[in-house]
Formats: structure tokens, C-alpha cells, sequence
């Protein structure tokens, strides 16, 4: 297993280059297979979730070529399944992507249900709900989602929650349903419309993408296309926060920075300067952070990705602040082990309340999920002493060259699979 070893303490400076939307390259890449001619597809991250997404691709029989760790050559003509395995599914929930663009091409598609995960129990019922309407009948025992059709309808489908997997999803299958379908309170997010530019990009037409009300006219077929992925507004993010934890002053590069627009409202409150460029922002930080409330909300609203990386960083602010989660409901679980690193922090049900202390200590803490992993790692960086980060692989799930990326700002990271390295490293950095 391996682990992070982290000597805290280092302003991180220096400029760092963002890499393509992981959750906008887990929608495109299960879309790229909804047309029988080729697909190339740019700027996808090399983490572990791209990696089995496209095992599960390849594993129903459509081609896919690396031409190099980012750039994917897909053919989906050669499709002899239309059933992905429970694997795939309880290694990477997006995997059921393939439903919607399966349903939509073939009118039949079959995935094992996805479990409750470690960030909260998260249902499809309006996945679900968004296949019906469209006509299609969907089964779930047995523990499939099963769904077939024998033509898919365009129709009027609510969702009662905003929800980024059942738009995308159910945007998969509208997309080659007969008639127009209009998908009213739909997630807004960077990635939801990276999704439906890609589908455009085919031959789509799909409008109003980015809004609540997202408008498609099923067309027949779709066509080949050479799409490049969005930056990832998470992966920037986590920088941003990392700048700000450490005192330091980073430019984040190849981001939009109006994707960034909440995470920049929230540091320039906590004191830290923002400058924004065209493609890139710069966080700098004297090391003096203020306390502030935030509330997790679908974009435009703070990212609940980024609520872990916030935390830490209120951690160690000035005053009292207060971080509400109001998405998933088990995404405090790194607190416990923040609070080992000295966090001053009291979760009553979704709320944490956060009293600042002047500095973290270094220990042995565990990463619970993706998100509050780096955030761990980010409290490592702006501790005092050692810090080790258990069970990485959640990170690697969505971080491309993370300790890497660090080093290069300056940061005194390794990566590291056994004992004798740990100490080696340790020995190194004393
Ligand atoms: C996406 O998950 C992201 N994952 C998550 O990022 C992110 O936290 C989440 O959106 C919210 O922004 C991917 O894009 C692969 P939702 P998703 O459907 O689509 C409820 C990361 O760290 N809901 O927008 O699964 C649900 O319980 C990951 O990269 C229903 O009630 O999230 C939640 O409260 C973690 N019924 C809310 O909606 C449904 O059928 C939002 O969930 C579906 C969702």
C-alpha cells in the first residue's frame, strides 16, 4: 500500500499546470461510444478512475487506443455487450454512464447497481425516473439495472433534485431518443456542459446546457469528433487551497477561472490575494487567514469537492468559522483524523464548526475518500513535523502526479510503499 510522507511546513510557490476534468472525462468517454465511428478524445486525465472507466469500455467490446496518457482513440462499432460488470461499478460509480449511452444507442443496456459509497448512500431513483420518462422500462432486481426500450420518446422530465449523474445520464439517452426533451432543474456544473458540447461536437443538439433547463432534439445518429476535455476546477482548486494553508503564492495554470469563481470568493475572504489572468490564477497568501462560513451547493454555489480542502484551511484561520455540507452526508469523516493533526472542530449533523488554531501537527492519518484525502495531504503540507497519509489510492483515483506536482512548488512529498523508504525519507528531509 502506499503512502504519502509529507515534511510540513513549506510555503508552496511556483506555478502548477491543471489537467482535464475528471468527472467531465468519466461522462465524454462512456458518450464516445455512442457512435460507430471513431472518437478522439484530449486532455483525459491518467488517474485510476479514466484507467478502469476505460477497462469497463473496452471490456463491452468497443476499441479504445491510448495514443499517448492522455489522448484516447475510441470505437464503439465493435460493442458485443450491453451489460458492464459489478467490478467495474464498485471500483468507479460513473461507470453507469454507460447506462444512459448504451440505453440511447441500443435501447438496451444492463449495470449492477452501484452501492451507497464512503461520502454518503447516493440513490439513482431519478436516473431511474429520467429512463422512464423517456419510455424505456427499467428493472432493478438481482442487483442490475436493467433498462430497454423498444424506442425512446423525448419527454418532459423534472428532477426533484439537482443532480450532475441523472442530467448527464439521462442527456446520454435523450440525445438519440425521437422528439425533444427538456430536462428542467438540471445541474449546472463546468462538467454538464463540457458533456453536452462533446455531444454537439457528434451531431448532438442539445441547447441550454449550463442552465436549469437543458433542452435536447433527439437526432438519429451521432458522428466521429476531436474533443478536448475542460480543465478540472477540483484538481485547481486543491492548489488554490494548498497556496492559502501554506503561505504561499502559486500560479495555477490552464484553469477557467470562472469555473473557480466560487473558491475565489471564499480565500479572498479568508484574506488570501486572487488574481485572475485568462487561463490561469494566482493565490498568494502572508500566512494571516480569517475565519468565514461556507455552505456546499450545486455550481455556481461552493463545490462540496472542495469542502475537505476549504476545511483545512479554516483549520488554521483566524476566528470562528462554520462549513455547511448540504450534499452528501457522510463527508466530515476526515474530521476525526484532522483533529488528531490538532483541528479544533465540533460536526454537529452537517455542519462543522471550526475553531482556528495556530498550526497543525504532523502524525499518521488515513485518507477516507478521494477529496478529504488531499485535504489531508493539504494539512500535512502547512503542518509542523511528519505527516503520513494512509490508503492513497483514493487519491490516485483523481489526482494525476499529485506528490509530483507539489514537489515542483516546492513542497518535501514522497510517495512512498514501504516502511524503509518512510524512514529513508524521513532521514533525508530530518
Ligand atoms: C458528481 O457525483 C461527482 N462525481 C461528485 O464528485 C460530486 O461530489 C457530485 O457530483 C456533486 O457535485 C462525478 O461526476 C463522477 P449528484 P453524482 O447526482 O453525479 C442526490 C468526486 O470527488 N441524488 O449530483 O453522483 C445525491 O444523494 C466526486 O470527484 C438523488 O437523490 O452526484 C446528492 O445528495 C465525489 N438521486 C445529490 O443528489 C439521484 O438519483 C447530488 O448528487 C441522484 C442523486
Amino acid at each position: 500500500m502506499e503512502q504519502y510522507v509529507i515534511k510540513g511546513g513549506n510555503p508552496l510557490r511556483g506555478e502548477v499546470t491543471i489537467g482535464g476534468a475528471k468527472n467531465a472525462a468519466l461522462a465524454i468517454l462512456a458518450a464516445a461510444v455512442m457512435t460507430d465511428e471513431t472518437v478522439i478524445v484530449r486532455n483525459v486525465p491518467y488517474v485510476n478512475d479514466t484507467i478502469v472507466l476505460v477497462d469497463a469500455i473496452r471490456d463491452i467490446g468497443a476499441i479504445v487506443e491510448n495514443i499517448d496518457n492522455h489522448t484516447l482513440k475510441i470505437n464503439g462499432s465493435t460493442i458485443s455487450r450491453l451489460s458492464v460488470d459489478y467490478d467495474y461499478i464498485k471500483k468507479i460509480r460513473a461507470s453507469y454512464y454507460l447506462l444512459g449511452a448504451l440505453l440511447g444507442k441500443y435501447h438496451k443496456a444492463e449495470v449492477a447497481q452501484p452501492g451507497g459509497c464512503d461520502i454518503g448512500t447516493r440513490p439513482i431513483d431519478l436516473h431511474i425516473k429520467g429512463f422512464h420518462a423517456l419510455g424505456a422500462d427499467v428493472d432493478t432486481s438481482y442487483g442490475l439495472i436493467s433498462a430497454s426500450a423498444d424506442s425512446l420518446e423525448g419527454a418532459h422530465i423534472y428532477l426533484d433534485k439537482v443532480s450532475v449523474g441523472a442530467t448527464i445520464n439521462i442527456l446520454l439517452a435523450a440525445t438519440l431518443a425521437d422528439g425533444k426533451t427538456v430536462i428542467d432543474n438540471a445541474a449546472k456544473e463546468p462538467h454538464v456542459v463540457d458533456v453536452a458540447n462533446f455531444l454537439n461536437s457528434m451531431g448532438a443538439e442539445i441547447r441550454g446546457a449550463g442552465t436549469e433547463s437543458i433542452r435536447v432534439t433527439g437526432v438519429k445518429k451521432l458522428h466521429g469528433t476531436d474533443y478536448s476535455v475542460i480543465p478540472d476546477q477540483i484538481e485547481a482548486g486543491t492548489f488554490m487551497f494548498a497556496a492559502a494553508a501554506t503561505g504561499g503564492d502559486v500560479l495555477v495554470k490552464n484553469v477557467i477561472p470562472k469555473h473557480l469563481e466560487a473558491t475565489t470568493t471564499k480565500l479572498l475572504e479568508t484574506g488570501c490575494q486572487v488574481i485572475e489572468y485568462n487561463d490561469a490564477v494566482r493565490v498568494a497568501s502572508n500566512g494571516h487567514l480569517k475565519a468565514t462560513q461556507v455552505t456546499t451547493l450545486p455550481y455556481p454555489g461552493f463545490p462540496t469537492d472542495m469542502q475537505p480542502q476549504m476545511t483545512v484551511v479554516l483549520g488554521i484561520a483566524d476566528g470562528l468559522s462554520t462549513v455547511t455540507e448540504s450534499i452528501w452526508e457522510n463527508r466530515f469523516r476526515y474530521v476525526d483524523e484532522l483533529k488528531r493533526m490538532g483541528a479544533d472542530i465540533r460536526v454537529e449533523s452537517n455542519v462543522a464548526i471550526i475553531s482556528g488554531v495556530n498550526h497543525y501537527t504532523g502524525t499518521r492519518v488515513q485518507a477516507p475518500d478521494l477529496r478529504a484525502g488531499a485535504a489531508l495531504v493539504i494539512a500535512g503540507l502547512a503542518a509542523d513535523g511528519i505527516t503520513v497519509v494512509d490508503d492513497i489510492y483514493y487519491i490516485q483515483r483523481g489526482y494525476e502526479a499529485f506528490s509530483e506536482k507539489l514537489r515542483g512548488l516546492g513542497a518535501e512529498i514522497e510517495k512512498v510503499s514501504d516502511e524503509k523508504a518512510m524512514r529513508k525519507f524521513i532521514l533525508k528531509v530530518g
